[in-house]
Formats: structure tokens, sequence, C-alpha cells
């Protein structure tokens, strides 16, 4: 197979940086959407990427939801994948060294079902942390303390949660819901409590119905809405956040397919931003997002691409 072995536009500044993080350029994986670990390096240099981004890891492994668990919508997909995995120290033992043998920048993604496993999990973690460029804390997920409803639907969980992660010297970016009814508000309480960043957004809570079965299409009935349809919520949580803090660091994520749905993401304010269902359609999308951006920087004549973080907002 002809690999892409290189991404170069000469004298474009595509770097990004978040805090401590520091990106090559700003085309991340997106949890969740590529496996574990090093698997979309069977189709393009991985190395390539500002960050691959893992599957959400926990202190316990779980077998996730029954099947089937991905539908495939005409605007999008759905997926009840339910964060199955084997947990965060097979997750050390495994994956791991796939990435780092891939020559990966590396961000882990961790969950939890409680306060207490999320600081555990980034206990765990830290051993890893000069293998890590950052964390992706994922608090779109249900708290079993709270009838599990989602800890990122509340602003003091969000909250606790940063605190309870912060203390482990790993920089680390809270991952949101575009459900919560008070994105501001919950952003504000992660950002306040020590989390470096934004990651804005997670999946939609969604469904769709077989008509011939007479049922949902999804085992767990409802699941994510991801892909094509989020692009729009997603530009709105992003520009909605930016706006509220115009000094944090913000990756978006939802619908980019393109260079230019990314280039889209960062004029609505987001520094980063990262490619998820594309990538089931076609393997190479976030390599290929990299290069549209380039070649988007090249024809508007730009010469740092982070001149364009948020310039919606200017007149
Ligand atoms: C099959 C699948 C699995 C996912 N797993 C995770 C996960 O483990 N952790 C997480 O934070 N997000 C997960 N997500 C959400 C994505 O990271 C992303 O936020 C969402 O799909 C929107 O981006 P997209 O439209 O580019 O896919 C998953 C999404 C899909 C489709």
């Amino acid at each position: 197979m002809k690999r892409l072995k290189k991404v170069s536009f000469d004298g474009l500044d595509l770097s990004c940086q978040m805090g401590r993080v520091h990106l090559d350029n700003p085309v991340l994986t997106a949890a969740g959407t590529s496996g574990h670990g090093a698997e979309l390096a069977d189709y393009f240099d991985i190395s390539l990427l500002g960050a691959v981004v893992t599957k959400s890891v926990a202190i316990f492994s779980t077998p996730g939801n029954p099947a089937p668990r991905l539908a495939p919508l005409s605007v999008g997909m759905l997926n009840s994948v339910g964060l199955q995995g084997d947990g965060i120290k097979d997750w050390l033992d495994t994956d791991l060294p796939a990435l780092k043998r891939a020559g990966a920048k590396i961000i882990c993604s961790i969950w939890g079902r409680t306060v207490e496993d999320f600081a555990e999990a980034m206990k765990i973690l830290s051993t890893a942390k000069k293998d890590i460029l950052a964390a992706e804390v994922n608090v779109s997920c249900p708290n079993v303390e709270d009838a599990g409803k989602l800890f990122a639907y509340s602003p003091s969980k969000t909250g606790e949660i940063a605190g309870a992660v912060k203390d482990f010297d790993v920089p680390f970016f809270i991952k949101l819901s575009p459900a919560a009814s008070d994105l501001v508000k919950v952003a504000g309480a992660a950002l306040e409590n020590g989390a470096q960043g934004l990651v804005l957004v997670n999946t939609m809570p969604a469904m769709a119905i077989d008509i011939y079965e007479r049922k949902p299409k999804l085992g767990a009935v409802s699941g994510g809405l991801s892909g094509r349809a989020l692009h729009p919520v997603a530009l709105k949580a992003v520009y909605d956040c930016r706006k509220a803090f115009p000094d944090a660091s913000i990756i978006g994520v939802g619908g980019i397919g393109h260079g230019k749905d990314a280039i889209a993401m960062m004029m609505a304010g987001a520094n980063a931003v990262e490619v998820g269902t594309a990538t089931f359609a076609n393997p190479k999308a976030p390599i290929n997002v990299l290069r549209e951006i380039g070649q988007f920087c090249f024809e508007e004549g730009l010469q740092k691409l982070s001149d364009i973080v948020g310039v919606a907002f200017s007149d």
C-alpha cells in the first residue's frame, strides 16, 4: 500500500499551543472511533497527526452494551458501544506500547462511574505521564451515585471530577455533552477546577426505529448521535464556550469529515479538532482533514493556522 509519509506545507505554521500541551498540528482522532491503540497505523502514519486520542478507559473492565451497537443513518451514525474495554491497566500494558512503537503523540481518555473512579484512573495513568501528552476526561457518562444522570449535566459534579484529577501532574481536557442544559456553566466549572481545556462535544442522546422489525435499531434502545448531524451542534457549543471563555483551550469535535469542517470549527473558536465518525467510512479521514486544512491555508494565503481561531467573532 502506498502510504503518506509526510504532510508538508512549506512555511505554514500549523502548530497549536494549549496551555502546557503543544501540538505540531491541530488534527486529532476522536475517542473511541479508531480503536484502543494503534489500529489506524495500518492505514497511514499516525505519527503525522497532532495526537491520537484513545478509547475511554476506566479502572475496571466493561463488556459494553448488547448488540446491535451501531446504526448508520443518512445524517451520521448512532452508537451504543457503552465504553466497552479491558480497563486502564490492560491499556497501559498492551495498547500504549503499540501507540509508542507507531510514534503517535498520545492523549488517553479516561472515564468512571464515581468521582473516585476518575481520580484512581488518573493516578494510574500518571505512572505513564512521560509517554502521553495529556488526558481527556470523559464526563459524559452515567454517575451511579446520581440515578445514572451524566456527570456532564452537572456543573458541580464536573467541577468535582476536575478537582479530583488535577493533582497528578497530567494536563487534562474535560469532554462535555452537547445535551447539558447549561453547557457554558458546566464548562466554567471544569476550567475553574483545573482543567487545561475543553473538548466539545460528545455524542447527542438519540434513537432510531426499524419500522419493519417494529423495534429500536440499537440493542440498548437509545445511544449517541455522531457525524454530519452533530456538526452544527458542535459548532454552536464551541462558539458559545469561546465567547464565555476567550482564553480557554478548546478542542472541537462533531461531524468533521473534511478540512473545511475543521476550518469552520476553528473559526468558531476551537484551537484543535478531532475526527471521529468520518473514520468509519474512510480510515484515512484524519490525515485527509489535515492535508485539506493545509490546502485551505495555501489557497487563502495563511501563514499561521492559529490566526483563524475565533475569527467568526470579528466584525
Ligand atoms: C463508535 C463510537 C465510540 C465512541 N467512544 C467514545 C469514547 O470511548 N469516549 C468518548 O469520550 N467519546 C466516544 N465517542 C464520541 C466521539 O469521540 C465524538 O465525540 C463523537 O462521535 C462526535 O464526533 P464525530 O461526529 O466526529 O464522530 C464515540 C463515538 C462513536 C461513534
